[in-house]
């Protein structure tokens, strides 16, 4: 790859995306069969987070451990952020420290995009605002391969909220663009205009989303916003959009069922069917530190010597 940062999936090629996905199933070998990695030896990885998070900040920080990296994390509610430093400055600062590379995570769209441009370092988008979130659509495509083969021909449902989800339009572009058919189904006002350009296919009932479906795709209802009208109550989007398994038994009996994570159990899901055989969400995080170490791997320029040493896997 000749890109210096990964900002979105839309910047990469089909080919750039499944090359990284096979070279987080070629590490994901190597590091089962026993095999201590130390291309990343001498980075520096340093995690700027202004919201909260769980699965990626602690992925990206495994991956690059476990690459030889090591991990630097700002606190942004006890740095000098809460002074009214910029965004930019405060990039421009932990790059003059001597970070090889910062993953950002900013409630903010284009933020990953606007401090790519004025520092020299690589740039990881881990989540900026409602636009994009590279990794996790990266970690959710190499678990549907991984399950089954290949992501060409397979259809895939998204529930919940759409609107907000920057896990949405990243998953949307890249499940389409790797041959996938995607149908979304939320509430109206949950649906952002624009997803027919996107590559999905608006179905008004959850029912007829998921009768043919091989993924199951749920988003988090962002229950900070439901004070802004978006939903009359949690209780009724429970009652007719959640997951619960009267619904899953209209879907094929191997539907891969999957979440980003934080889960609201009870609400989007129920707690059966999160708990059941046909939920993959901690699937989904295990391979959230392998795509993540194939990110490291490509932008802080260990790759050619990490693919010299790979066996073939079959892909
Ligand atoms: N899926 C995801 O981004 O989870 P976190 O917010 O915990 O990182």
């Amino acid at each position: 790859m000749l890109h210096k940062d990964l900002l979105s999936l839309e910047d990469l090629s089909r080919s750039e995306i499944e090359t990284l996905l096979k070279l987080s199933l070629d590490l994901k070998l190597r590091l089962k069969q026993g095999e201590k990695l130390t291309h990343l030896k001498g980075q520096r990885l340093v995690l700027l987070f202004y919201e909260p998070s769980t699965r990626t900040r602690v992925s990206f920080a495994q991956a690059a451990y476990l690459g030889g990296a090591e991990v630097i994390s700002v606190a942004t509610d006890t740095s000098s952020v809460t002074k009214g430093e910029s965004l930019v400055d405060t990039a421009r600062n932990l790059e003059a420290t001597g970070a090889s590379a910062l993953v950002l995570r900013h409630k903010a769209a284009g933020a990953a995009a606007l401090v790519a441009n004025r520092v020299s370092v690589p740039v990881i988008n881990a989540g900026d605002g409602w636009h994009a979130h590279p990794t996790q659509a990266l970690l959710d495509l190499l678990t549907v391969w991984e399950k089954r083969g290949g992501i060409e021909g397979l259809k895939v449902a998204i529930l919940g909220d759409i609107l907000h989800s920057r896990v949405a339009r990243s998953n949307i572009d890249a499940f389409s663009r790797l041959g996938a058919k995607v149908k979304v189904a939320a509430p109206p006002t949950l649906l952002p205009p624009g997803l027919d350009d996107l590559g999905a296919q608006v179905v008004a009932d959850p029912a007829a989303a998921v009768a043919d479906a091989d993924v199951i795709y749920l988003l988090r209802i962002q229950r900070e916003r439901q004070a802004e009208g978006y939903l009359a109550s949690l209780p009724e989007y429970s009652r007719w959009w959640g997951l619960s398994s009267e619904l899953l038994a209209q879907a094929p009996a191997d539907a891969m069922i999957m979440h980003p994570g934080p889960v609201n159990i009870g609400i989007e899901v129920s707690y059966d069917v999160a708990f059941g055989p046909q939920a993959l969400f901690t699937k989904q995080v295990t391979n959230g530190v392998m795509v993540r170490l194939a990110v490291l791997t490509t932008l802080l320029g260990g790759e050619k010597q990490c693919l010299q040493r790979s066996q073939v896997v079959a892909f």
